[in-house]
């Protein structure tokens, strides 16, 4: 019995040191600023203040990879999260988006982060300073709808043109 446990207790530990041998892109792409949402839309210091805390990580190339995002199997998750996150939205990015993809995410902000959706849980239970307050969700969405209604009036002028 003793000889089965420590027989196991080797192969796991072998196991999950092999696995730390599997390759996992913790990748930051140069950030090119005209690219990013700032050069796009007016984003307020308390917004801005909002996203470096609770959204940067994964839905921009300036993720700051936490320690635990070395170590296998985690480290999947992690990647992964981030992986997704910037290919649904991605602040450093924001060029990539036509008017109404834009107006799009910026409805979605509010409606995920009023829902609770955004950030995800497992990220706030590691960083707890990014759970938002019903203040921050209050000013992503009065930011996000002033946006929107930007986008739409200067659609409107160039149509007019
Ligand atoms: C731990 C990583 C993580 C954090 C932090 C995070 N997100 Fe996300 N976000 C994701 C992932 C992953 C998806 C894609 C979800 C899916 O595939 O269903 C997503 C999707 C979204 C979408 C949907 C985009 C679309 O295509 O419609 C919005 C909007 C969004 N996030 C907003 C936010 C905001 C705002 C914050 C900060 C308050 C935030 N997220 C923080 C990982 C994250």
């Amino acid at each position: 019995m003793k000889r089965l446990l420590k027989w196991t207790v080797i192969v796991l530990v072998c196991g999950f040191v092999l696995l730390q041998f599997s390759r996992t892109a913790r990748t930051n792409p140069t950030v090119d600023e005209s690219r990013a949402i700032e050069a796009r839309l007016n984003v307020t210091p308390e917004v801005k203040a909002i996203f470096a805390r609770s959204c940067d990580d994964c839905h921009s190339n300036r993720t700051r990879w936490p320690w635990y995002s070395y170590v296998a199997p985690v480290s999947w998750t992690v990647t992964d999260h981030v992986r997704h996150g910037r290919r649904h939205m991605n602040f450093s990015d924001w060029a990539r988006l036509n008017d109404r993809e834009a107006a799009y995410l910026l409805g979605d902000i509010c409606k995920t982060t009023k829902q609770g959706i955004m950030p995800l849980d497992s990220y706030t239970l590691m960083h707890c300073d990014a759970i938002l307050t019903p203040q921050d969700v209050g000013t992503l969405c009065l930011w996000s709808a002033s946006e929107q209604q930007r986008l739409a009036a200067a659609q409107g002028t160039q149509s007019l043109k």
